[in-house]
């Protein structure tokens, strides 16, 4: 993954962000809705917070918590509450044994997730939350296939499966591991509208062997047909694999 690609693009799309980031703030829901609440979260980090959706739920329900905002997009962090921290989540420049709970939605599967599974394990504190929601290989699957055999290059970001988040927690010692998977499908009027939407959210970085510069007409009209061919009632749908999960690190 070009990570300062991925930088870039979250940090130009913070202000677009919020007008499009529906299933971001649906996926929250989730996820605080599966979250074995600890009785007591007096340190909660949200790694990768956007613009901070996840921060004010959390706000609301422990509102004496320490928050910790970390973000690698500057411009996301602009108005997210808690202490704010422009930092890799791979790597965060934070003390071990730290938090009761470390949230993180939709923004792991922009990383390693060997790496940004074992810093989780890191930070929590003996006896605290893990709750992530990731995207599952079977995200994106219409976008995919409209693009297969057009070219040779990825249009969407290669997404790990549940398995790998599994076997990430199993490495780093985390316990009571619950993971769910939801198929949630949003829809969008045309093709432009949904690769619109990608990139206003700044989810429109695919990792390696990008497409350099813009299509032909031609690959274009292909696409299109191919993806126009799945519409419905509501228009073209893009499914979303959302992964939910759920561990707690060993109490000392
Ligand atoms: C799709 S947004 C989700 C934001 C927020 N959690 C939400 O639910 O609305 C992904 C966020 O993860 C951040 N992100 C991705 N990779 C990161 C990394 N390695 N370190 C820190 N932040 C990262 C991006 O900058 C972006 O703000």
């Amino acid at each position: 993954m070009n990570k300062r690609a991925i930088r870039e693009s979250f940090d130009r799309a913070a202000a677009s962000y919020d007008s499009v980031a529906g299933l971001q703030r649906q996926v929250c829901e989730l996820l605080d809705a599966v979250l074995p609440a600890p009785t007591l979260a007096s340190s909660v980090l949200d790694a990768g917070c956007g613009t901070g959706y996840g921060l004010r739920l959390l706000a609301a329900r422990w509102p004496a918590a320490r928050l910790v905002a970390a973000d690698f997009a500057r411009g996301m962090l602009k108005n997210t509450e808690g202490d704010r921290i422009c930092a890799d989540i791979e790597a965060l420049p934070l003390p071990a044994n730290t938090f009761d709970l470390y949230w993180s939605s939709l923004s792991i599967q922009w990383c390693d997730t060997q790496r940004v599974i074992a810093e989780a394990a890191r930070v929590l504190a003996p006896g605290g939350v893990l709750a992530v929601s990731s995207l599952g290989a079977g995200t994106l699957t219409e976008l995919h296939s409209a693009f297969a055999g057009v070219d040779q290059h990825r249009h969407v970001l290669e997404f790990s499966p549940e398995k790998a988040i599994a076997e990430a927690c199993a490495a780093t010692g985390l316990r009571n591991v619950t993971l769910e998977t939801r198929s949630i499908r949003r829809f969008h009027p045309d093709l432009k509208a949904l690769l619109r939407a990608l990139k206003s959210l700044g989810a429109n970085q695919v990792g390696a062997n990008r497409r350099p510069g813009l299509f032909g007409r031609q690959i274009w009209q292909a696409v299109e047909t191919r993806y126009e061919s799945l519409r419905e009632a509501d228009g073209l749908p893009a499914t979303y694999e959302v992964i939910l999960c759920t561990a707690s690190k060993r109490t000392l």
